[in-house]
């Protein structure tokens, strides 16, 4: 970016001596915990300059967890990749997982499964929400779980997320295979400290670009990414707000799966984590959980017009109606630089078309 270094906010020479030294203390902590390579680290992070130019700033960047590596991307292979090597390890021969009939979660576990050579198993949850369209059930991430050779398991909706999940475990057990559970959203201790790598990047990415993030913002649900996002930044982006857009119109249960994660994943880490730092903000999950809005559908048409970026209208695209409804709320100054993390999605567009009016 021309003319960085008379940015208010670019950093002096000192400040990126300690930002390098911290984030290498977070790369260094992290190196404790092998992955498998699912993802290709570091995804980018990029200027979204005609957004920026569209709003009157800040300056907003996009880190492009939808390009993250296999079967089309999102923020669940970081988490993957370090959670299946456990899977790995133990001799698994068999991945169980599961969610709604759109999960880019499920999607994501069937897609390491088809690379690693092992069978997958989905408890597919029925009910959650009624097909929003007619391709709701065969396009997008169904269709890719079948291409990646997935065996789906329908199971009603009961809000318990993992109950079906471990059930159909068990029963692979007793049918003598040796299966790996991967919890609903891939939330779990290990997948939210993986998440801190998401930081990692960020730190070492935003410090040659010559800028530090005033905020970081993203959609959340089950929670483990935000969580990664909290400790990470805590370890290597103190100044730098994690803000976490409920997308599953239950913001409570959200912040307080936010919190449990990441205190699991700070002590993994070894660091500590302040509950006060969990920034979960409510009112742009739209009528419910994966059905879009008008400022979801505005938020899909402006990243896919101005950026080229595809946004989903479950996950990706009302985090972004969050960050823009911030944005006009003068939430930052235009001279502040802002992450919008794309967590990916991409899928779950094409289940969602007769539907938007695109
Ligand atoms: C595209 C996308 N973005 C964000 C999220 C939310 O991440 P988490 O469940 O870790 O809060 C999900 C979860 O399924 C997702 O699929």
């Amino acid at each position: 970016m021309e003319g960085r270094a008379a940015l208010p906010n670019a950093p002096d020479a000192d400040m990126l001596a300690f930002m390098q030294k911290d984030a290498a203390t977070l790369s260094a902590r992290l190196a404790g915990f092998p992955r498998l390579g699912l993802v290709h680290p570091p995804t980018p992070l990029e200027p979204m300059k005609r957004l920026s130019a569209y709003l009157g700033g800040p300056r907003l960047w996009v880190k492009r967890e939808d390009a993250s590596g296999v079967g089309m991307g999102g923020n669940k292979l970081r988490k993957l990749d370090y959670v299946l090597h456990e899977a790995v390890a133990a001799g698994a021969d068999t991945l169980v997982s599961g969610g709604v009939v759109q999960s880019n979660s499920q999607r994501q576990v069937a897609a390491a499964a088809a690379k690693l050579g092992m069978q997958c198993h989905l408890a597919v949850y029925h009910g959650r929400l009624a097909a929003p369209t007619r391709e709701y059930g065969t396009s997008g991430n169904a269709l890719l779980n079948r291409l990646f050779g997935a065996y789906m398991h329908d199971v009603p909706w009961t809000g318990d997320r993992n109950g079906a999940i471990e059930s159909l475990g068990e029963q692979l057990r007793q049918q003598g295979r040796r299966p790996y559970v991967v919890p609903y959203g891939v939330s779990n201790a290990l997948g939210a400290a993986g998440y801190a790598s998401a930081i990692a990047e960020i730190a070492a990415q935003s410090s040659v670009a010559g800028f530090r993030p005033s905020a970081i913002v993203h959609c959340t649900g089950s929670g483990a990414t935000q969580a990664g996002l909290v400790i990470g930044a805590s370890m290597a982006l103190e100044d730098t707000q994690v803000i976490g857009i409920d997308i599953d119109a239950e913001p409570e249960r959200v912040r307080a799966d936010v919190i449990k994660h990441a205190r699991a994943a700070a002590k993994l880490l070894d660091t500590l984590f302040d509950e006060s730092n969990v920034d979960v903000v409510a009112g742009h999950a739209g009528p419910a959980y994966g059905i879009p809005h008008q400022a979801t559908i505005e938020a899909i048409k402006l990243a896919g017009s101005l950026e080229a970026l595809i946004l989903d209208p479950v996950y990706s695209g009302k985090g972004l109606a969050g960050l823009l409804a911030l944005v006009r709320a003068g939430r930052w100054r235009a001279d502040e630089d802002v992450v919008f993390i794309h967590t990916g999605g991409t899928p779950a567009l094409f289940a969602y078309q007769s539907g938007l009016a695109i």
